[in-house]
């Protein structure tokens, strides 16, 4: 790929429901596919040398669902973290997590720890994977936060700034460049609103499972030709 990669790209991987459910399976091999899907994505993405990689994996409103689905997704991300992934400790990726902890089980929070734990000294891309992640939420924790250190005199409100808001957020990572959704519905969803203040937004109508690297390759390709002007003007 000869195009300029994008330094932070997000993925809404949505779909994975209906992929299944148009084929008469049940959304559960939807999800199964999604994670399969995931996986080529995310090494190829650390093959391009893509510095940053957000994927949402479950917003704080998916908790809506059914017990059975919100069940099934629990034990595919333990399966996950604790040895589907561990390729991308040869591969120098980077795992992080952002969302609240509360209310996920102990054993999905402790799979979490593990990958964080395996990962931490790799160079490679960074990996920040959203779990019961809230666009919203992030920023009321990031208020709770910087009020904190504001209660115990750390700072002052003055010293308030973009800068320390930044730092504030869940994870220390750069603005996205690019927001990629799958399954042609036209939203954010909740995703990382903050971050996403000047992203370019490609919207692909396949569902997740079937998103490919090479899907990602055209979305950075049609990335490379958009205009950023950043409320500036460009010569
Ligand atoms: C995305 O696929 C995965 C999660 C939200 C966990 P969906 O499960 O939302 O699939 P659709 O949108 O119902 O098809
Ligand atoms: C967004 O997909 C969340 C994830 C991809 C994890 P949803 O399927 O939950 O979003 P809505 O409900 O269609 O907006
Ligand atoms: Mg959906």
């Amino acid at each position: 790929m000869k195009d300029k990669i994008p330094c932070h790209i997000g993925i809404i991987m949505d779909g994975n429901g209906r992929w299944a459910t148009s084929r008469g399976y049940a959304r559960s091999r939807g999800h199964k596919e999604g994670a399969e899907a995931l996986k080529k994505i995310i090494k190829h993405a650390n093959e391009l040398h893509l510095p940053y990689l957000s994927v949402f994996a479950f917003s704080t409103e998916n908790f809506k669902r059914d017990a059975k689905e919100v069940n099934y997704l629990m034990n595919l991300f333990v399966r996950l973290f604790k040895s589907e992934l561990d390729f991308l400790i040869e591969d120098q990726v980077k795992v992080v997590f952002s969302g609240r902890r509360e209310p996920l089980p102990k054993k999905v929070l402790d799979a979490m720890d593990i990958i964080t734990k395996k990962t931490k000294d790799n160079r490679g891309m960074v990996l920040n994977v959203c779990l019961n992640y809230g666009g919203k939420t992030e920023i009321v924790d990031m208020v709770k936060r910087i009020a904190m250190d504001v209660e115990n005199k750390k700072i002052t409100i003055d010293q308030i700034d973009i800068s320390l808001v930044d730092h504030a957020m869940y994870q220390d990572l750069p603005p996205l460049d690019l927001v990629i959704r799958t399954s042609g519905e036209y939203r954010i969803s909740n995703f990382m609103l903050y971050q996403a203040s000047y992203a370019e937004f490609y919207f692909s109508p396949k569902y997740f499972p079937d998103f490919t690297p090479r899907d990602l390759d055209i979305a950075i390709e049609d990335y490379g030709k958009r205009n950023r002007r950043f409320g500036g003007i460009k010569k």
